[in-house]
């Protein structure tokens, strides 16, 4: 693949223009949402969506989040059910992305849906994205903004270091509030979590007349959301989980309690782990580190998608 430069640009009006101008005539721009970084092409252009999957390396059989503006846009792409208005209303704009059947009449690349007859699509809170969507005018496919198989991007030097020479333009937005991907529930038939996220899956339940099928955390290797392979978001180092102290050879990620050499919350606070999971993996990347003990984290609320992402990459790679 040839080089291409890659411009960072700021945040004010004439750099967010130019971003909605280069996705509007097909470039691959990243931009911040309050998950994490998503690399946007325009959804309904084939070349530009084939340009995310070769800039990323990802296998092409994976599906994208389609980002829109709101609700009346969303109406266009797919059909919405009880369900899923309840969802779109509590959680939109916000981290939650709804799996719903495709219209037939949608103008969304068949790259986009890998072929499949739902949608997942996703309203963003942050208003640098939101911004960046209103100046495209067109839907905006995005997946995390790191190459296939490595840590999701929090910040722009994260998707410099990743995806620079492969993307045409970064907006530097600082740091993502969330710091997880969005939650994803498939709501075409009864409603399911498909991976838990950066809304906490006891939230989604409570919006439901019925409970939320769910089965998040699984080394299903043909799983519904076919993004989520067993091995992902992995650092370079081979990672240890729920371990109460390093070894000689590791540096130790702590959590609350369990102290480390870094620590995702000093104070266990879970929503302030997910906002610095990806950034402390990161940073052990930086640090070159071969082994990584992590501390545990509890199973409720944000840490269920902190403990998926750290089984994933915990997991064995290919
Ligand atoms: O927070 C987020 O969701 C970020 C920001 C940029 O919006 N995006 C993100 O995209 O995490 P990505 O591509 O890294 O993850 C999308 C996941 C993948 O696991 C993919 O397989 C799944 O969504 N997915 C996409 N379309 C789907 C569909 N129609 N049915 C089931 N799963 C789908
Ligand atoms: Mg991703």
């Amino acid at each position: 693949m040839n080089e291409i430069e890659t411009v960072t640009l700021g945040t004010d009006a004439v750099d967010i223009r130019r971003a909605g101008d280069i996705l509007a005539s097909g470039g691959l721009v990243a931009f911040p949402t309050e998950t994490v970084y998503g690399l946007g092409a325009d959804a309904g252009n084939d070349r530009a969506v084939a340009r995310i999957f070769e800039a990323k390396g990802r296998p092409s059989f994976n599906p994208l989040i389609v980002h829109v503006t709101g609700m009346s846009e969303a109406k266009e792409l797919c059909a919405f059910n009880d369900n899923a208005r309840a969802l779109a209303q509590a959680f939109w704009p916000g981290a939650l992305t709804l799996v719903l059947p495709l219209r037939q009449d949608a103008a969304v690349s068949k790259l986009v849906t890998a072929g499949q007859n739902t949608l997942a699509i996703r309203v963003p809170d942050h208003p640098l994205a939101r911004d960046v969507l209103t100046c495209a005018s067109v839907p905006i496919a995005a997946p995390s903004a790191n190459p296939s198989g490595r840590i999701s991007p929090t910040r722009a030097a994260h998707v410099l270091a990743g995806l620079a020479g492969r993307i045409d333009a970064v907006i530097d937005g600082g740091a993502c509030a969330v710091g997880v991907e969005s939650t994803i529930v498939d709501c075409s038939g009864a409603p399911r979590l498909l991976r838990a996220g950066g809304v906490p899956a006891e939230a989604v339940e409570a919006c439901l007349p019925v409970p939320l099928e769910t089965d998040p955390i699984s080394n299903d290797q043909t799983p519904k959301a076919p993004g989520l392979l067993a091995s992902h978001y992995a650092p370079k180092g081979l990672v240890r989980l729920n371990a109460i102290e390093a070894a000689e050879d590791e540096i130790m990620l702590g959590f609350g309690e369990t102290k480390g050499d870094l620590t995702l919350s000093d104070r266990g606070d879970l929503v302030e782990a997910a906002a610095r999971l990806f950034q402390c993996l990161h940073r052990l990347d930086q640090m070159g580190a071969e082994r990584i003990a992590v501390a545990p984290i509890p199973l409720v609320g944000l840490g269920l998608a902190i403990n998926d992402r750290l089984r994933r990459a915990a997991a064995p790679r290919p």
